[in-house]
């Protein structure tokens, strides 16, 4: 039996009868890692991209902890009275006699959930039994400081507008009416330390 090589990829076999038997080549080494290397940067590129969406997408919702939450003036409670618990926000709203301030609900002591005490005007934690005011400052427990805050901003019925503004302080109102609290549930801001 004859054989040789035709053209490229194409072993010629004859035989006696002179039957030619043509077998095509598979891809070579060169050839297989060329297309390694182009599946590679094929799926690199793909997650990539994706990175890229999921980076450029809101992370959260409005009116989804984490995002922001809008209240129309209603909810606002009177200066003094039971602060106004917001569950999906992790949140209460509070108006005390130096202003207007929104509270995140979480004990800065072991992460409980202090609620408010009617009896005796406080919020206090279940767990460990710290105490805090109406504002949120420590009063007594273990908890290392007085309850954070969120970052808000109030819009007055006068059109006017204030903004928390990464501090904590409360807003005076100064008798202003709001007319909407805009709070940013992903901006907490450190509780003040014990007798601030
Ligand atoms: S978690 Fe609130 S006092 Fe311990």
């Amino acid at each position: 039996m004859a054989t040789a090589t035709g053209t490229k990829g194409a072993l010629v076999e004859k035989t006696a009868t002179q039957q030619v038997v043509v077998d095509v080549a598979g891809i070579n080494r060169r050839e297989f890692l060329y297309y390694i290397w182009g599946a590679s940067m094929v799926m690199l590129l793909g997650q990539a991209g994706v990175g890229l969406v999921w980076f450029l997408l809101p992370r959260f919702r409005e009116g989804e902890y984490g995002g922001e939450f809008r209240f129309d003036g209603s909810v606002v409670p009177e200066v003094n009275a039971e602060p106004t618990r917001i569950p999906d926000g992790r949140m209460w709203l509070s108006n005390t006699d130096e202003g207007f301030v929104v509270l995140f609900g979480i004990c800065t002591h072991l992460g409980c959930l202090p609620g408010w005490s009617k009896n005796n005007h406080r919020f206090e934690c279940p767990c460990h039994g710290s105490k805090y005011e109406i504002g949120g400052e420590w009063i007594e427990g273990p908890a290392p400081r007085g309850l954070d805050a969120l970052e808000f901003t109030l819009v007055f019925t006068d059109g006017s507008s204030a903004s928390s503004n990464g501090t904590r302080d409360p807003i005076a109102l100064n008798g202003r009416t709001i007319s909407q609290v805009i709070v940013n549930s992903g901006k907490k801001i450190t509780g003040p330390p014990h007798g601030a």
